[in-house]
């Protein structure tokens, strides 16, 4: 099976995730840039503001030519309980029709709307999702262990039942 890991990333804990959770399931990880400045306590409000307006934003690179994968992994922060605009923008030019989709998130206590929120634009867009999981603020340690436990649970799954890994 072949797979893929898309991420933002603005503190890089997604993007330890990403790359763990890539590790794990022998995928590629691919980060995707938000090209809108988001450092800073300006940039803080508004980074939260656009999360919660469902707001698109520019993105690097657009989206990712899924032809050669069956497993894509989709990966952001939680920005005022919503996904971040980075995320967002991928999915509306992802062409996940008929693809496996895994979802996670990290936040500091809040990720379950935003993966309700990703959940549902994945179906929309015809993915069906096969797991999802979060991780809360906490060690890298314990992000590990997170991403471990759930790669563990979705490898042993069986596949033709399409049970959905949380
Ligand atoms: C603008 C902004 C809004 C946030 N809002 C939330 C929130 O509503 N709930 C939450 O649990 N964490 C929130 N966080 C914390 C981040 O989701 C959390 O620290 C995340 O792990 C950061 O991921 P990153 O290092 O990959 O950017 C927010 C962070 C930022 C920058």
């Amino acid at each position: 099976m072949a797979g893929v890991v898309a991420y933002y990333s603005r503190t890089w804990k997604t993007r330890f995730v990403a790359q763990q959770l890539a590790k794990a399931l022998g995928c590629r990880a691919i980060e995707i840039s938000d090209l809108k400045k988001r450092r800073g306590p300006i940039a803080y409000m508004r980074a939260a503001r656009d999360a919660r307006g469902k707001k698109r934003t520019k993105i690097e690179p657009k989206t990712i030519d899924t032809a050669g994968y069956d497993l894509i992994c989709i990966g952001t922060p939680v920005w005022w309980s919503y996904p971040t605009p980075a995320i967002m923008t991928l999915l509306d030019n992802l062409d996940i029709k008929g693809k496996d989709v895994v979802i996670f998130a990290t936040a500091d206590s809040t990720p379950e709307l935003a993966i309700d929120i990703l959940t549902k634009r994945v179906e929309e867009k015809g993915g069906s999702v096969v797991g999802s999981f979060f991780c809360l603020k906490g060690s890298d340690e314990e992000r590990m262990k997170a991403v471990q436990d759930f790669a563990k649970r979705f490898k042993k799954q069986n596949r033709s039942q399409k049970k959905v890994i949380t």
